[in-house]
């Protein structure tokens, strides 16, 4: 499959990373297709990635990951276009963050809703999965815990879009839990603080999250 990722920050590196070596076409998007951050994100990638604008990457793809600062969604969105992502599946790995307070961050406040839903009302014809928010980006790729593989926790409105984005993280060596419609994003992006809470009280970042039965 050709995949575009929409961002050059470790998040897009990593998924980048993972999906060429399941063997997907991938290129990852910036604002500036020949921009420093994205000749440095293409350079550690390697592998044979292509880059452009946000909207060349969209265009270039049949399945689209939005992987930009939370609080960029909407212009990085805009300067995809609506053209370029529709029909398509949308992973939206983003967690709408609000650093101003200081650690832990606080979820950013959406209007009527969570980033999920918000991703989903402006990129209405893209069939949008909330997916790789609650886990650090450094572990998405085959990681390997003694207590088995961990779960990614999903959530979206097409059940098809989910099928294909669940295909994708078992091939990354991770369970899947399906938590419903997009408006579950909202719980998801509050795992985020989860993880990040554990995190700096334990003093270290290899955690994910798994559901026992
Ligand atoms: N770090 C993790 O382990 C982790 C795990 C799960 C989820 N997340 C979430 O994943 C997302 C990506 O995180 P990240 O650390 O990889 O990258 P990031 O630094 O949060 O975002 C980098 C991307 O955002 C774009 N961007 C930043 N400000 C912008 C603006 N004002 N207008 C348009 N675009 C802008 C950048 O564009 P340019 O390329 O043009 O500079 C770049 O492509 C975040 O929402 C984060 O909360 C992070």
């Amino acid at each position: 499959m050709k995949i575009g990722i929409l961002g050059t920050g470790e998040v897009g590196q990593h998924l980048a990373r993972g999906l060429l070596g399941l063997g997907h076409e991938v290129m990852i998007g910036s604002r500036e297709a020949g921009g420093e951050k994205l000749s440095a994100a293409l350079a550690k990638v390697g592998g044979g990635v292509r880059g452009g604008t946000f909207a060349e990457a969209a265009a270039f793809a049949d399945m689209v990951a939005l992987c930009c600062l939370g609080a960029a969604v909407e212009s990085v969105l805009g300067l995809t276009g609506a053209e370029n992502l529709a029909g398509k599946v949308l992973i939206d790995a983003t967690n709408p963050l609000d650093f101003s307070k200081g650690m832990p961050p606080r979820l950013l406040d959406i209007r009527d809703g969570s980033g999920g839903q918000l991703t989903q009302r402006l990129a209405p014809g893209a069939r949008v999965v909330k997916a790789f928010n609650t886990a650090g980006s450094h572990t998405y790729f085959k990681p390997t815990y003694a207590g088995g593989p961990p779960d990614m926790f999903i959530c979206g409105n097409d059940d098809a879009a989910k099928a294909s984005v669940s295909e994708i993280i078992k091939g990354f060596g991770w369970g899947v839990v399906d938590l419903g419609g997009i408006d579950a994003s909202h719980y998801l992006e509050a795992m985020c603080i989860v993880w990040v809470l554990h995190g700096a009280r334990s003093g270290g970042w290899g955690h994910a999250f798994k559901m026992l039965h």
